[in-house]
């Protein structure tokens, strides 16, 4: 797949076919993520690559505390956008719409938190990735280079046929995680991202996720 394709083509997955991806694609796409950039060559990230019971039992615990009203907490700061911001509209927006494809409506509360379960699952996804970097380090220090790595890994994944969805949600109760693989204390809990083949039946996966023109964003100078 060429460049363009792929960044075009990528986007957010949140239904998944059960099949079960093989360690040595998942391996191939790792491999080819560590090429992403970071400062200084920094390299501030590791991987835990989960499937099977292991997955099946975080997201187990997730569910059990996110219905039991458990508090969330993640091991880095989850940016908060100020109402009446261009970016909480951004974000009721792309919910809107995700929404609207389910067919959800707003006041069913049932089948919103019955949605918000479904992050909390990984989105049913046949694997996860965890991605840890180390608490020797500044806890928004490596955030850059993690954006790097894991658009890298979502690129790469397409090569194969398989979709992702980056996820703060699958962290939000990093314990479960814990409690689940071997974590040195010494590494922090970032970010997940799921991984499978999309299913394309799945209303979500429709969704084209709006962009501002380029306009908008960008400033030009000392060109003709
Ligand atoms: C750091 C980060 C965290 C995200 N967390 C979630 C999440 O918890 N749940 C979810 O459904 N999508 C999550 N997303 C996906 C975004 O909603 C998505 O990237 C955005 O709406 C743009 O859509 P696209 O990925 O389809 O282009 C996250 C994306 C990023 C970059």
């Amino acid at each position: 797949m060429d460049i363009v394709t792929a960044i075009r083509s990528r986007k957010s997955i949140r239904g998944f076919k059960p099949d079960p991806v093989p360690r040595e694609i998942l391996e191939q796409i790792l491999d080819l993520a560590r090429r992403a950039p970071s400062t200084m060559n920094t390299q501030p990230w590791e991987f835990v690559v989960l499937t099977g019971e292991v997955l099946q039992k975080i997201t187990q615990e997730n569910v059990r505390k996110l219905r039991g009203g458990v508090m969330i907490h993640p091991e880095h700061v989850i940016t908060g956008w100020p109402s009446n911001s261009v970016f909480r509209a951004r974000q009721v927006e792309v919910a809107r719409r995700i929404f609207d494809l389910m067919g959800i409506p707003r006041e069913d509360k049932e089948k919103r938190a019955a949605w918000m379960e479904r992050g909390f699952c990984y989105f049913d996804a046949p694997v996860a990735v965890i991605i840890l970097t180390d608490r020797a380090l500044t806890e928004a220090g490596p955030l850059m280079d993690i954006g790097a790595v894991m658009q890298t890994i979502c690129l790469a994944a397409l090569e194969h046929g398989l979709g992702t969805c980056i996820e703060d949600q699958g962290v939000m109760y990093p314990e479960n995680i814990r409690q689940a693989v071997n974590i040195p204390e010494s590494k922090r809990v970032v970010i997940s991202i799921a991984i499978g083949y999309p299913d394309k039946e799945f209303p979500a996966n429709r969704l084209e996720s709006p962009r501002e023109p380029l306009d908008k964003i960008v400033s030009w100078y000392g060109f003709e």
